[in-house]
């Protein structure tokens, strides 16, 4: 463990490189204690990640996976989209749950705010889709529209929350005239500019500008770990576009999302479930229909840790890895859930045939034997350490750890 803990150097990312829940929220929560600092630069509430705390699951929408390690600084970067009444909620949750949160928190100045009515548009967008038989699935938490007003320079920061006087209300107007014109929908402004005054009795004490983790790292020589939120495949630029979402979801664009130069990454954690799986539309082109789909979001618990949604579930695309390795620089992989696929007779994966020069699927054989909870690599029956070792030479990056469970403790490490 400390051989690989020091390997991360002193500013780490951990980056999903598949459709999401790949299991980052576990990996974070495990590091957590190894560094000063916890960071989401990226997304919004449309991320679910899930720990185990004292025995009881835990979701965190906004707050990275981190916190409830006492005494780390906690920050919400200058890249995300934060829905005021959902972040209140989650701190009301810790803080029941006996950890101080707000005292260590501190999010951007620049953050942006998602307002209640850009839920209401991301809603009207996909049934407008739907109609059009294009929709995209989206998590409908208003993400979309959050980084429409953004980009289009028109959206609310969380700069606004310092004083929330007349200007404020002003601003609102403004953007309730944008959304009544441009999307057909009525905003509340009542309740939005309360929603946003009460946020801000609660919150004004933890802005900050992202100037103050740069003083962290460079000043305090403070170790930072950054949570990745979606992943890969659903960047915006790099992605399966349409069917992505709106934010920059690689190690770049946590690094932009926090003000972080690229220089400052010592390393860059890839996590992929040892199979696939997606939520919401799009390709996925190792798929897996009927019995064998049921079996897998049975085994694995394949339902969106956000909205509810069963995941579609398929098997493991080392050509899909073997890219989002390189467009990240993944340093290592953190392959997740491999207990889940103990009983499977045999593991179709697809790859690339350099032979052939086309895309093709093997199948390897399966271990038959439960690796649930197995925290040592000579535990591993051989087919399960062959089938990592094949991943490691598809994608020519090494696993370091390995999930074996939903525990924290259920990890090899390598
Ligand atoms: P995230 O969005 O990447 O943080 O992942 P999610 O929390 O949405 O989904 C991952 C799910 O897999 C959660 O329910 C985790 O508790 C669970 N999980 C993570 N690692 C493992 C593992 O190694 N084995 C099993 N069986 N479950 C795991
Ligand atoms: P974590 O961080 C899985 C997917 C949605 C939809 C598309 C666009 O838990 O891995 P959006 O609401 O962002 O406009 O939806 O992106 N999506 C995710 N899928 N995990 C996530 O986050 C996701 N965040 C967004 O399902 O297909
Ligand atoms: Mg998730």
């Amino acid at each position: 463990m400390q051989e690989f803990l020091t390997s991360l150097g002193s500013v780490s990312v951990v980056i999903g490189a598949q459709w999401g829940d790949e299991g980052k929220g576990k990996a974070i929560d495990m590091l957590a204690e190894h560094f000063d600092v916890i960071a989401r630069a990226s997304g919004g509430a449309n991320a679910g990640h899930t720990i185990i705390y004292q025995g009881k699951k835990h979701v965190f929408h906004l707050l990275p996976s981190g916190s409830f390690h006492a005494g780390k600084k906690v920050i919400l970067g200058s890249g995300m989209v934060i829905h005021l009444p959902t972040l209140l909620q989650e701190i009301t949750d810790i803080q029941a749950a006996g950890v101080d949160i707000l005292p260590r928190l501190g999010i951007s100045l620049a953050a942006h705010i998602v307002l209640d009515c850009y839920r209401d548009i991301d809603a009207a967008l996909e049934d407008r889709r739907a109609a059009q038989g294009g929709k995209i699935g989206t998590t409908k938490r208003g993400i979309g529209p959050a980084y429409m007003f953004k980009t289009m320079r028109s959206g609310l920061r969380m700069e606004s929350l310092l004083d929330p006087s007349a200007d404020l209300r002003k601003n609102i107007e403004a953007i309730a005239d944008l959304v009544q014109s441009h999307f057909g929908v009525a905003m509340d402004i009542e309740k939005e500019f309360d929603q946003l005054q009460a946020a801000a009795k609660q919150l004004k004490s933890t802005l900050t500008s992202m100037d103050a983790l740069l003083e962290l790292m460079y000043v305090k020589r403070q170790t930072v770990l950054i949570e990745g939120a979606q992943a890969t495949l659903l960047d915006v630029d790099h992605g399966t576009y349409p069917y992505v979402t709106s934010s920059a979801t690689t190690a770049a664009g946590a690094l932009q999302g926090l003000g972080l130069p690229p220089k400052c990454l010592t390393s860059c954690i890839g996590v992929a479930k040892a199979y696939c799986t997606r939520v919401g539309e799009g390709e996925f082109k190792t798929e897996a229909t009927g019995a064998v789909a049921e079996r897998l979001r049975e085994r694995g618990g394949e339902y969106g840790a956000t909205t509810g949604r069963p995941r579609r579930c398929g098997w493991l695309d080392t050509i899909d890895l073997n890219r989002a390795a390189l467009i990240n620089g993944f340093t290592c992989w953190n392959i997740t859930k491999l207990d889940v696929l103990d009983e499977e007779q045999e593991i179709p994966v697809r790859t690339w045939d350099a032979t052939r020069k086309e895309a093709v699927f093997v199948k390897l054989p399966g271990w038959k034997t439960s690796t649930k909870g197995v925290t040592s690599w000579e535990r591993l029956p051989v087919l399960a350490k062959e089938y990592i070792q094949f991943i490691e030479r598809k994608t020519r990056i090494p696993v370091r750890l390995t999930g074996t469970g939903q525990g924290m403790g259920e990890m090899i490490i390598r």
